[in-house]
């Protein structure tokens, strides 16, 4: 059998798999990386983060931090993880950096570092690739001016590059988010820390809450109510130091989301996915794939001292049935909608994923772009507004999805996305500029090959 291969023009070529098996090790979870990096750099004195993700992302986040004279040693451990020793003399004695600040492709760099520069008395800018120069930081620059920073960005919709004035202390806001995001919660919360008084943040659907977990894992004290079905109201004092922690970062279910479907669809399927955390706020893949008849076993693998518990993962090839997402459901597992388009082509019946117009705002057009590749490689996807419909086949892959040559967008979700459709998809599909893979997973391709058996 022919393996994947990758093109000097960054194609990759992925021929159908005939069987699926093995065993992974997920990549360090990158959106828990990010805030191990931040959180680690307010704190005063030394922590060690382990296993974190070495992903394009995360390096940028730590490449800015050294960047504001935070010290930063990585010990590389190969296959996309670092561990790093970070030395910081807290974030109140942060320097102005020299240069604009390039957050390259990553979001989160951007909205949680403008909430952090925000709080302090530097200048800064931050700044990005072009996808990340056409994302609108409104969110977040609306609720840190009234937080009392200067910001200065492009047009009504706040494009980068943002040139951030800090002023220490902010005044504290009551905040209730346009649409539920945790990038902006945590800008939010984080400016928060450093106001002097209660900042509290209400969002319609509770986001991934790793910045509240992780800041009380540092001795940061702060509230979370419920208030009415499924919202939240965060709330945290100004003023409170942020301890320094050693930590070991959980595996990305963000990416094991692409093995849970690949596993599923797959005729001849059955994948071990080791070190997965299973966050309640992330794991909603699970859970909708299960109602959708995906057979995935769950076995504790601890971890929750810190916060974030982790499992592993054991999927086997499954008869799909759609199913339709709310507004919610879409908001619970936002990064994992490309891949779980992907499982409804393969299901029996039509699945209509409602209100999912954020997708829009991600590192592409992510609604045009899974429904333009999906579509490609022969499924019946549409769009109604901002719902994705997808008509499934006949609850078994073979049937009707066939390689081609897709767009990716130099979307790293949707590189990965069309990758895994390549396993399923009779003949070969080729993706472009696929290295945008390592945004999130570095070692995406290499596992691509081990599991093919
Ligand atoms: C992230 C939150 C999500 C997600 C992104 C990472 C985070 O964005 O799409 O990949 O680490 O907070 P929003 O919550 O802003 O939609």
């Amino acid at each position: 059998m022919s393996a994947t291969t990758t093109h000097p023009a960054d194609l990759a070529l992925v021929p159908q798999a005939t069987r699926l098996r093995g065993r992974l090790r997920m990549p360090p979870d990158k959106s828990i990386t990010h805030r191990a990096l931040l959180l680690a750099a307010m704190a005063t004195g030394g922590s060690r983060i382990a296993d974190a993700s070495g992903a394009l992302d995360p390096r940028r986040t730590a490449a800015c931090l050294q960047a504001l004279g935070v010290r930063l040693d990585p010990a590389h451990r190969g296959a996309g993880a670092v561990d790093w020793r970070v030395e910081s003399p807290g974030w109140s004695a942060w320097q102005a950096p020299r240069q604009p600040l390039d957050c390259g492709n990553s979001g989160t760099t951007m909205r949680l570092l403008a909430g952090l520069l925000a709080g302090t008395n530097l200048d800064a800018t931050l700044d990005g690739d072009a996808s990340l120069r056409g994302r609108s930081m409104r969110r977040v620059v609306e609720p840190l001016r009234a937080m009392g920073a200067t910001i200065g960005a492009g047009g009504d919709t706040a494009l980068p590059p943002l040139r951030v004035a800090g002023r220490a202390p902010l005044r504290p806001i009551v905040w209730t988010t346009e649409v539920p995001s945790a990038q902006v919660k945590s800008a939010i919360l984080l400016a928060g820390l450093a106001a002097d008084g209660v900042t509290s943040v209400t969002e319609a659907t509770a986001t991934r809450d790793h910045t509240e977990r992780m800041l009380r894992a540092r001795g940061v004290q702060i509230r979370t109510a419920t208030v009415g079905d499924g919202a939240q109201r965060v709330s945290v004092a100004g003023g409170q130091a942020v301890g320094t922690l050693d930590e070991t970062i959980p595996g990305d279910i963000s990416a094991a989301a692409f093995w849970l479907v690949a596993g599923a669809v797959h005729p001849d399927a059955e994948l071990v996915l080791e070190g997965v955390g299973i966050n309640p706020t992330r794991r909603a893949v699970i859970d909708l794939l299960r109602m959708m008849g995906a057979s995935i076993a769950e076995h504790p693998a601890g971890g929750a001292d810190l916060g974030e518990p982790t499992a592993t993962l054991t999927v086997r090839s499954s008869e799909l049935e759609a199913r339709d997402l709310s507004a919610a459901d879409v908001a619970r597992c936002i990064d994992e909608i490309p891949v779980l388009a992907l499982a409804a082509a393969c299901a029996r019946g039509r699945s209509r994923f409602s209100g999912a117009g954020e997708l829009r705002h991600k590192e592409s057009d992510r609604l045009v772009g899974i429904m333009k590749g999906l579509c490609a490689l022969g499924a019946d996807v549409t769009l109604d507004g901002d719902d994705l419909i997808v008509q499934g086949g006949a609850g078994r892959t073979a049937f009707g999805l066939r390689g081609a040559a897709v767009q990716s967008l130099t979307d790293h979700r949707l590189a990965m996305t069309f990758a895994v459709t390549g396993l399923v998809a009779s003949g070969t599909t080729a993706i472009d500029a696929a290295s945008s893979a390592a945004i999130s997973y570095p070692g995406f391709f290499s596992d691509l090959e081990r599991v093919r058996a």
